[in-house]
C-alpha cells in the first residue's frame, strides 16, 4: 500500500511516501524563515506559503521516485487541529488528488500522528501511554489502538513549546525559540528553586504554564541586562561573560522546571495506568534535551521502554502523517470528500468511515 501524507497545519509545508509502512521519500520546506521577522506564525502568510509549494514539492516527490498519481493508494492529510486557512490548503490539494485518481482519502489527527511516528522506526505496542509536548498541546493519552486515544490530561492555558518560545522572546532570543532555551541551558548550572513548579500540587494530570511564563517574565524584567539589545543568537565571548553565564543558568532552571513538571504528571498517569507497555513521548519539546532524559529515567523507574521519534521525526513533517494514514486504512478507514479541517482549540472527531 502506497500512502501520501500531506502536513500543511502550521509553518512547515511536508510531503512524504510511506509504501507498507516504511519511509520511501519525504520533502520539507519551512517557512520559519518567513515568520522569524514577526516573531511567531502569521497564518495568512502561511497558508499561501503552503499553497505556493505544495504543488512543486509534489511533482518533485513524484518525479524523484519515478511514480505517477495513479501509484498512490491512499492520500493522508493531516485535518487537525492547526490553524484553519494552513489545513485547509492541505486537505484542498489532497481532495484535488483523490478526485483525479483511484487513492482514497484520510484525514488524521495532527497530534496522533506526531505519537505514532516512531512507528516508523521501531514496532509500537499497545496500549501504550503518550505524552505530546509540541508548540500548541501538551497532551498526555492511554493509546489503546492506532484509531483509539483516550486524553487523560492536557494543558489549562499554554503548551510546553509556547512556554519555551515566550522564554526564548523575553531574551530576544529568534524564534521559534525551543532549541536555542535548550542548547543555551545545557551549558547552565541548574538552581531548582529559581522558578516554582507549576500546577503540580494537586491530583490531575493536568498541565498549566501561564504562571512559568510570568514568573520567567518578572526575572527577566528585574535581571534587564539578560535581554539581548538586537534580536539574535549570543556568540561566546560577544558580550559580558557574567550575563551570559547567567542568562545560561537561567534557562537551565527554567527547562529543569519544564521537565519536572512533565516527570510528576507523566508518573502519576504511568503508576494509574499500570499495564502500558511503552511511553511515548512525541511532539517538538521532545526533541529537548532535558524532556528526554526525563523521560528516560522516568520510563526506566516503571521498566517499560521509552519510544522517542528521532529528532527529525519529533518536529512537523509530512512523514508522520503518511504512516498516520497507513494505520488508519491498514484498520479500514477512511473518508469522504467532506473531510473538514479542525482548527486549533477544537476536539479532531472520530468521523472516519469503517470498512474493515
Ligand atoms: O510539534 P511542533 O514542531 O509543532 C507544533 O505542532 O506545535 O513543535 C514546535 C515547538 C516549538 O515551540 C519549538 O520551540 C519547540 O517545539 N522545540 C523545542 C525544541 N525543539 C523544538 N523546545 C524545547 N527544546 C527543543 N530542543
Ligand atoms: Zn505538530
Amino acid at each position: 500500500m502506497l500512502c501520501l501524507g500531506i502536513e500543511s497545519s502550521c509553518d512547515e509545508t511536508g510531503l512524504a511516501l510511506v509504501l507498507d509502512g516504511k519511509l520511501i521519500a519525504e520533502k520539507l520546506a519551512s517557512q520559519v524563515d518567513v515568520h522569524a521577522v514577526f516573531g511567531g506564525v502569521v497564518p495568512e502568510i502561511a497558508s499561501r506559503e503552503h499553497l505556493r509549494v505544495l504543488p512543486v514539492l509534489f511533482r518533485e516527490l513524484l518525479k524523484e521516485q519515478n511514480l505517477t498519481v495513479d501509484d498512490i493508494d491512499v492520500v493522508s492529510v493531516a485535518r487537525g487541529p492547526g490553524l484553519q486557512g494552513c489545513l485547509l490548503m492541505g486537505i484542498s490539494f489532497a481532495k484535488g488528488l483523490v478526485l483525479s485518481s483511484r487513492a482514497k482519502l484520510i484525514g488524521v489527527n495532527h497530534l496522533w500522528a506526531h505519537l505514532t511516528a516512531a512507528g516508523l522506526e521501531q514496532e509500537l505496542q499497545f496500549p501504550s501511554l503518550g505524552l505530546l509536548v509540541s508548540g500548541g498541546h501538551t497532551h498526555i493519552y492511554l493509546i489503546e489502538s492506532p484509531t483509539k486515544f483516550n486524553l487523560l490530561g492536557r494543558t489549562l492555558d499554554d503548551a510546553a513549546g509556547e512556554a519555551f518560545d515566550k522564554t526564548a522572546k523575553s531574551l530576544n532570543l529568534p524564534y521559534p525559540g525551543g532549541k536555542l532555551v535548550d542548547d543555551l541551558g545545557r551549558q547552565g548550572v541548574v538552581d531548582k528553586k529559581l522558578f516554582p513548579v507549576p500546577y503540580v500540587n494537586n491530583d490531575n494530570l493536568d498541565f498549566s504554564f501561564s504562571g512559568l511564563k510570568t514568573a520567567v517574565a518578572t526575572y527577566v524584567n528585574n535581571h534587564s541586562g539578560l535581554r539581548l539589545e538586537a534580536m539574535g543568537v549570543p556568540e561566546d565571548g560577544e558580550e559580558d561573560s557574567g550575563l551570559a553565564a547567567e542568562r545560561k543558568n537561567m534557562l537551565a532552571s527554567f527547562n529543569y522546571t519544564v521537565g519536572r513538571t512533565l516527570e510528576v504528571k507523566v508518573k502519576r498517569a504511568l503508576e494509574r495506568n499500570r499495564g502500558v507497555k511503552s511511553l511515548i513521548v512525541a511532539g517538538g519539546v521532545a526533541a529537548n534535551s532535558v524532556v528526554r532524559s526525563v523521560m528516560s529515567d522516568v520510563a526506566a523507574g516503571f521498566s517499560i521502554p521509552l519510544v522517542l521519534p528521532s529528532m527529525h521525526l519529533c518536529t512537523d513533517n509530512g512523514a508522520m502523517i503518511a504512516y498516520a494514514g497507513y494505520l488508519m486504512a491498514e484498520a479500514g478507514c477512511r473518508h469522504d470528500l467532506d473531510l473538514e479541517a479542525i482548527a486549533r482549540g477544537r476536539v479532531v472527531p472520530s468521523d472516519w468511515i469503517c470498512e474493515g
